[in-house]
């Protein structure tokens, strides 16, 4: 579970997070929307315990990432975009299990976790391989599956499925409803309306560091008489300049 309590972020000047409170449940899947600069992935990477909130706390599985930040990480499955960091002169299996091994994790085990996760993500024909030349595509994949490694409980994806083509992007959206299905509390970000409607119980949508809408896909459907998604986000984001 995750809860986002009264969170606020200053920059200095600049208020990237505004005063905002929400939850994501066990077995709950929550988007998280809104333009370039919204405050998304602040507010995952306060979250992550990468950056101290100015104000408020959020707690991950009861523990507050402001005075428990190892309890929170141990927690956590991260994935950042466009940061994907991986180890390019090693191959994907190795990118894997090294980081499989940072959170402790046995040979035998880290074995069955790369063979399954490789098998979810159709990841097997270029598993051994290094990853230096992979395509954008394949180096998320190889990301993914590395912040899944060790079976974490909530986990926080930062526009995961950039680069990902539709078969890719089909794959990965079984592996986040199995990942539901077992409980876990999954948090995403994307600019994609239609992936947000696939996957997600919920969603919100921030705009300029705050929270303007909170609920399931229908309701922000009745809520603006609207039916296309990106026509509601763009009317959304215009009332409140
Ligand atoms: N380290 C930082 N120092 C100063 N300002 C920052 C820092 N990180 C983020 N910001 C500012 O905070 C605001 C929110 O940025 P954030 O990266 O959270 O947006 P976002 O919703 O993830 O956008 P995008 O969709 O482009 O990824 C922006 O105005 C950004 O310039
Ligand atoms: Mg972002």
């Amino acid at each position: 579970m995750i809860e986002v309590e009264a969170v606020t972020k200053r920059f200095k000047q600049v208020v990237a997070v505004d005063g905002i409170t929400f939850t994501v449940q066990s077995g709950e899947v929550l988007g998280l929307l809104g333009e370039n600069g919204a405050g998304k992935t602040t507010t995952m990477r306060i979250m992550a315990t990468v950056l101290q909130p100015s104000e408020g706390d959020i707690r991950i599985d009861g523990f507050s990432v402001r005075n428990q930040p190892m309890e929170v990480r141990r927690r956590l499955g991260l994935l950042f975009g466009g940061e994907v960091g991986l180890y390019n002169r090693l191959t994907a299996r190795e990118n894997i299990s090294y980081f499989g091994r940072l959170y402790g994790l046995g040979e035998r085990q880290l074995a069955e976790r790369v063979k399954q996760l490789s098998r979810a993500l159709g990841m097997e024909d270029f598993l051994d391989r290094r990853v230096g030349p992979f395509s954008r595509g394949m180096k998320q994949k190889v990301a993914i599956a590395r912040s899944l490694v060790h079976d974490p409980q909530v986990i926080l994806l930062d526009e995961p499925t950039t680069g990902l083509d539709v078969s890719a992007a089909s794959v990965f959206r079984r592996l986040i409803n199995s990942l539901k299905a077992e409980g876990k509390t999954i948090l995403f970000s994307s600019h994609n309306m239609g992936e947000i409607e696939k996957l997600c119980d919920r969603l919100i949508i921030m705009h300029k560091g705050r929270l303007i809408f909170e609920g399931t896909v229908s309701t922000l459907r009745k809520t603006y008489g609207l039916e296309d998604l990106d026509d509601i986000f763009i009317r959304a984001i215009g009332e409140e300049e």
